[in-house]
């Protein structure tokens, strides 16, 4: 059995072992030198010597330039003398070095003096091309320490999308220098609401803020790219909005003046007005330094849970209904999404939104949704039948701020897109969505996303053919010694699968508040056995 997830496209054992001790010497073509010197500051990290680079080919460990090779995939051949990497460059490359730190077993407590592995002959590339997760960042803030960890753990599994949840009625988290007082205000709240809802609410008022500069996000996004992560940046609108609300009341349709909301679901009906001008150029000025911050040819504005009460009483909405001879106000949630998308296309980025952008027909062909909602949405399955494209992200497979309980590894490992009626060729890949209402600290955000990330990635990645939960779940125990290793606070095993709350329970403050409380056990448990 290959110890490593994600499984690769094919592999077939060899005899015997290959040995890197202090002496091993590694040649690189020179396409490849930056994944070779990622190898090499891996062996370091875990044996404390470095291994030499020498410009023979004489050398054990190669890099070797192939331009066959996919973009992501590459291919191993290791013997037991040689151990020969094949890429047609980075991306590929890097990928290969990820199996190896698994395949070495480089993520081990001890310091070893020298590293083995099977002998196997592998060819690799991904399922999917989009293997993502989303962080919201509104809800808590964890900042570029968190993020960067997450990225480095993403990178293990070879995910390469982090779309990056960065405002939400709770806070607004990246500077916009044209418009100051979203940071000021925006990204300030009164307060946190601290228990799930359905209890009485619990309120801890304690002022709570944060956001990134824009030299922090450079820095983020270079730190991401040189891992292969596309940063995909979120600006949830029309609804989800109230951060921005509170900075400039004059984008809502009343002028309403409010503050960043403290409970979850407070600030519910508020919404970006999209009958006056003002508020698209306000979009357009945040647009403009958004896309020279994030390199991504992909933008996401949310329009998810989008409450239209405030434009059915806005005299500019219903005027630009009237004008634009929409039919309703669906329509004038379609009318704003094109405009947004065609100022989007411009700057070369295509336009993301959450799946309630498909309610209208018209929607610009290129623009794509990220199907969340129930089981088979007929707006959806509609516009699948239209050629659109999707990222998955139903929350019954991949809402990992739902319970175990709930949205068990199993579920998350056994998704199909047939499933959910939509096909392998109008799915860009999966993603795994964190929201954070619930998820104050970065032991808990790891809790709910380890191990239910190691099974994204083999959905993502891995042939249909090649899955199988059981081994799944056998190289995922022996991956154990890693996250301990990396201190991930991973969910224990006794909870991956075990089945608390009925499936077709919709009532998420029900489902949400198990969750915490399945949190709160777990750690118990494990406090209570590290004691011992
Ligand atoms: C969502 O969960 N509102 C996209
Ligand atoms: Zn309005």
């Amino acid at each position: 059995m290959l110890n490593l997830i994600p499984l690769p496209y094919k592999s077939e054992d060899k005899y015997g072992e290959f040995i890197i001790n202090s002496s091993t010497s590694v040649y690189a073509d020179h396409e490849l030198a930056k994944a070779a010197e990622a190898f090499v500051s891996l062996v370091e990290k875990v044996c404390g010597y470095r291994i030499h680079t020498v410009l023979s080919k004489k050398a054990a460990v190669k890099f070797l330039y192939d331009r066959v090779q996919p973009e992501e995939g590459y291919r191993i051949e290791c013997t037991t003398e040689q151990l020969n990497v094949y890429a047609s460059g980075y991306t590929g490359a890097f990928y290969a070095v990820m199996s190896l730190r698994q395949l070495f077993c480089m993520d081990v407590p001890e310091k070893p003096t020298v590293l083995t592995m099977h002998a196997v002959s592998i060819t690799d590339k991904p399922r999917f091309g989009w293997r993502g997760v989303m962080l919201d960042e509104s809800r808590h803030f964890f900042g570029a320490e968190v993020v960067k960890r997450l990225l480095d753990a993403m990178a293990m599994y070879k995910l390469n999308v982090f779309h990056w949840h960065l405002t939400d009625n709770e806070g607004w988290r990246v500077e916009i220098k044209k418009s100051p007082r979203l940071t000021q205000v925006g990204a300030q709240r009164r307060g946190t609401q601290t228990l799930a809802w359905g209890k009485p609410n619990i309120i801890n008022w304690v002022p709570y803020g944060g956001f990134y500069t824009q030299e922090q996000i450079k820095d983020i996004v270079a730190y991401a790219k040189a891992r292969n992560i596309m940063i995909v940046p979120e600006i949830d609108m029309p609804a989800h909005f109230a951060a921005a609300v509170a900075a400039y009341p004059h984008l809502s349709c009343g002028g309403k003046q409010i503050e960043p909301s403290v409970r979850h679901g407070d600030n519910a009906d508020i919404i970006a007005c999209a009958g006056k001008e003002t508020t698209y150029k306000f979009i357009y000025d945040v647009l403009d330094e958004l896309c020279e911050l994030f390199p991504a040819p992909y933008f996401h504005i949310g329009g998810d849970e989008a409450n239209k009460k405030e434009w059915k009483k806005c005299p500019d909405c219903q005027k630009t209904i009237t004008e634009k001879e929409l039919k309703d106000e669906e329509a004038l949630q379609g009318y704003f999404n094109n405009k947004i998308a065609l100022y989007l296309k411009r700057k070369g980025k295509t336009l993301i939104g959450w799946n309630e952008i498909l309610t209208t027909d018209n929607l610009e062909r290129g623009v794509v949704a990220q199907y969340w909602t129930s089981y088979r949405d007929k707006n959806v399955i509609r516009h699948a039948a239209d050629a659109r494209k999707f990222i998955i992200s139903k929350h019954q497979y991949f809402y990992f701020d739902m319970p175990y309980a709930k949205v068990r590894l199993w579920d998350t490992y056994s998704f199909e897109p047939e499933d959910i009626a939509l096909s392998e060729e109008n799915s860009l890949g999966v993603e795994g969505p964190l929201w954070t209402e619930w998820v104050p600290d970065e032991a808990r955000l790891q809790f709910q996303l380890f191990p239910r990330i190691e099974a994204l990635s083999e959905v993502a990645w891995s042939p249909k053919e090649a899955r199988d939960y059981d081994g799944f779940r056998k190289r995922l125990r022996k991956r154990l010694v890693a996250l301990d290793r990396l201190k991930i606070n991973y969910a224990p095993e006794n909870i991956w699968d075990k089945r608390g709350l009925a499936a077709n329970k919709i009532n998420h403050a029900f489902v949400r508040r198990n969750a915490h409380i399945e949190y709160e056990r777990a750690m118990r448990h494990r406090r209570r056995a590290k004691n011992q």
